[in-house]
């Protein structure tokens, strides 16, 4: 007879990692008749509120998607706004940051961005490395399929240079070498803006996320918003692919 599987350990109450795609900040604007731009500056106030939030209620972790790999495709003056924005709000908010605890930092493929940026970037990590209140990571130029593929690609490189040999390649090896591996997967996915995808975010992390959804668009969040979203995941039942008796410990139930 073969052992009965060990439930997995109980999903905290509380995320330790939450993931964010900030979207509808170009909606608010548009309800507005102001320049999507308008909507952009209002999301980085969201943003504050948020980091805010999670400090508040101990959440470890807070990715937020800040700009996709999708998003150097928008009109020129959008991308020149939202580029202005980061770098206004790496000079602006990084040592209130650190003050606060926070380690910030960035995913994806930086080398897109122009070299004050990146140099902002490098800083940013610097100063806050040792912190360890928040960890705070900034998707930016990020795209899931790119983060499996560099990991597929830095494994086939350690196999052709004879560091590795292919059976030695599994799903906890390649979690490895995706973005945030250091990080619990996030346990709390949400969405704002009314759309219902996870569209290239994280694509290898959530596999096991719970997701929500709000119509509240980005710039109108709140902290009773957020506070609806962790309420409702600390109602769910997180099997992981077992049956709900196993999770709870039990084995009372026939399996199939
Ligand atoms: C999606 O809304 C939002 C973005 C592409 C940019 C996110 C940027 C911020 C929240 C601003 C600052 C961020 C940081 C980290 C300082 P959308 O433009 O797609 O909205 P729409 O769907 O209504 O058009």
């Amino acid at each position: 007879m073969t052992a009965p599987p060990t439930p997995p350990p109980a999903a905290p109450r509380v995320p330790r990692h939450l993931a964010v795609i900030m979207d509808g900040n170009g909606r608010w604007a548009q309800q507005r008749h102001r320049p999507r731009a308008i909507g952009h500056r209002a999301g980085a106030r969201a943003v504050n509120l948020c980091i805010d939030f999670c400090l508040d209620k101990g959440i470890g972790a807070l990715t937020l998607f800040a700009f996709s790999s999708e998003n150097w495709g928008r009109p020129e003056d959008e991308v020149g706004a939202l580029m202005k924005l980061f770098l206004n709000a790496l000079e602006r908010e990084v040592s209130e940051l650190h003050r606060r605890g926070v380690r910030v930092r960035f995913i994806g493929d930086r080398e897109r961005f122009p070299d004050g940026i990146r140099a902002r970037m490098r800083e940013a990590e610097a100063l806050t490395a040792g912190n360890d209140r928040l960890a705070l990571n900034i998707a930016a130029s990020y795209g899931g399929r790119q983060d499996i593929a560099a990991a597929a690609r830095s494994l086939a490189e350690d196999v052709a240079a004879g560091r590795l040999r292919p059976e030695q390649v599994d799903e906890a090896l390649f979690g490895t070498r995706v973005a945030l591996a250091d990080l619990p997967p996030p346990d709390l996915f949400i969405r704002t803006g009314g759309d219902h995808r996870v569209s290239n975010f994280l694509l290898w992390q959530l596999a096991y996320t719970e997701l929500w959804f709000t119509e509240t668009l980005w710039p109108a969040l709140d902290a009773a918003t957020l506070q609806r979203a962790l309420d409702d995941y600390a109602s769910r039942e997180r099997r992981f692919g077992l049956t709900g008796a196993q999770v709870a410990g039990r084995q009372d139930e026939p399996t199939a």
